[in-house]
Formats: structure tokens, sequence, C-alpha cells
């Protein structure tokens, strides 16, 4: 079963960024599942660095299309994107320390997507709407 099931009380009705949002919480999804199945820690490596990869992507397309739009609240936005991979990427680290991914910090990161999804990225969102 899923970790967690993207739902649509997040969405933004922006079918590009909806669709990015799906695919990050399908990465956390791989990675708990990983991690359950007990996966060599080579394996799990490679999916916390492909989930990163993936949400640098899609932030800085996120970024883009706010510039695009000459979306006023851009550098705040972007300060909680670089926080939150700063922290992905402490994690990282970590595990490749040899420490173990802790159920805690797959909580973290939905709950971290969550809530940046539907409070600052509806932020944007609405604003996008507003402008069409
Ligand atoms: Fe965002």
């Amino acid at each position: 079963m899923a970790f967690f099931e993207w739902n649509d009380s997040i969405a933004l009705g922006i079918p590009t960024i909806d669709g990015q949002h799906k695919a990050l919480f399908e990465w956390v999804n791989t990675l708990d599942a990983a991690i359950k199945n007990g996966d060599e820690s080579e394996a799990v490596g490679e999916v916390i660095m492909n989930l990163i990869t993936y949400v640098t992507e899609h932030f800085s397309e996120e970024e883009r299309l706010m510039t695009s739009c000459n979306y006023p609240d851009l550098p705040a936005h972007r300060q909680e994107h670089d926080q939150f991979v700063s922290r992905l990427r402490e994690i990282q680290v970590n595990f490749l320390h040899g420490h173990k991914i802790a159920a805690n910090v797959l909580d973290f990161m939905v709950e971290w997507l969550v809530c940046h999804i539907k409070g600052t990225d509806q932020s944007y969102s609405r604003f996008i709407h507003q402008r069409v």
C-alpha cells in the first residue's frame, strides 16, 4: 500500500505541476517501499538520489513559471524550496554515512510537501489563475 496517496485536495489545477507533485509522492512511496523491503543500501541510496534530482528539477520548473508570471512572492517561495533541498541533502549525507532512514524522515517529507503545496504553491496558483 502506498505510504501517501495524492488526492484532489492538493491539486493546483495546473496539469503539469500537479503531475509533477504526483510523481514526487510516488518517489517518496518508492523510498518507503525500498526501506521496508530491506533493499540493499545501494538501491535505497539510488532512490534518494533520484528523489533529490526530481525535486530539484520540479522546483526549478515552478520557479521558471513564477518568473514568467512576475509572481511577487518568488524570493520567499524559492527560499522554502532551497531549505527543503538542503534538508534532503542532509538526509542523503547521513544515509551515506551509514545512518538508517527513520520513518519520521519520510513523515517529514510528506508533511512538508503537503503543507508547502496547500499553502505556498496554492498562493502562486491562485495568482496565476487570477491573471488568466
Ligand atoms: Fe513550490
